[in-house]
């Protein structure tokens, strides 16, 4: 998909659709608790979002790059449900019952009026150990970085290279599979957005220009393996990972954070 610029009516919409992220988001921390599975949150999000006039964009999507490929199957959930060393996109599972200490990371994706929200936190299930607690943090930082940077006139390599530094000071690593991305009426748009990289380097933001930044920090290597279900993304070392994301506008008076 190329990269389309967003007027400030369009960007109005992005913001409602990323509104109803957000709550879902709200009704979502509510549930979870140790005992609940990952396809019971899966079922209340998609009655929540169908309920206000939405509809989930991820269940049945096929990525661009695998059209074709009869063997892998559509994503079949409302949400991405990642627990522990998933890094992103698991699938909503009746037998993933989440565990005192555990971490799940959200990704919710929806389509309102035409326009599309996105956006993933990583939850901590009942209390964690300082480690876990620490990539949490992190991972929250790396996010918070990269839009402190997602100015007009920087760079998109300036994003990138915040959340990078940041992520590798502490002791974490990027992952470089997965990207953030534009978004507009389509789900994946131009930009791709790097979560790594150098300063000054890439695409100059301009006013339009709508985007994710949704950083991925893994505790160990920054090395993923994909499972034989075709979705599932796993930290090759077995080690934690936590992801959060939001969607943002360049405008003339400021970034927007469309999700919040
Ligand atoms: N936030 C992710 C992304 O936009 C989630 C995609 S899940 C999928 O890349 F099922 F749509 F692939
Ligand atoms: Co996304």
């Amino acid at each position: 998909m190329p990269m389309t610029l967003k007027s400030s009516r369009q960007i109005e919409l992005l913001r409602e659709a990323g509104s109803l992220v957000r709550a879902t988001f709200e009704l979502l921390r509510e549930h979870i608790r140790p005992g609940i599975t990952t396809a019971e949150l899966d079922a209340i999000a998609e009655e929540f979002i169908c309920s206000h006039g939405a509809e989930p964009v991820y269940k049945g999507y096929v990525p661009a790059g695998r059209r074709g490929w009869a063997k892998i199957p559509p994503f079949p959930g409302t949400i991405c449900a990642s627990v522990n060393d998933v890094i992103c996109h698991g699938i909503p599972n009746k037998k993933d019952r989440l565990r005192q200490g555990d971490i799940i990371g959200v990704d919710i994706g929806l389509r309102l009026n035409g326009w599309i929200g996105d956006a993933c936190e990583t939850f901590p299930v009942g209390e964690v150990d300082d480690a876990t607690q620490h990539l949490l943090t992190t991972a929250h930082r790396c996010l918070e970085l990269g839009i402190a940077q997602a100015q007009l006139g920087n760079t998109l390599g300036d994003i990138g290279a915040a959340i990078q530094r940041h992520a590798e000071a502490e002791g974490f690593s990027v992952v470089r599979e997965y990207t953030g991305h534009g978004l507009g009426r389509n789900l994946h748009e131009e930009p791709t957005v790097l979560h790594y990289g150098d300063p000054g380097t890439g695409r100059k933001l301009i006013e339009g220009m709508v985007f994710t930044i949704e950083p991925m920090i893994n505790a160990g290597k920054a090395d993923t393996r994909l499972d034989r279900d075709g979705w599932t993304v796993r930290t090759a070392d077995g080690k934690r990972s936590a992801q959060f994301e939001h969607t943002l506008a360049i405008t003339t008076e400021g970034t927007l954070l469309l999700t919040e």
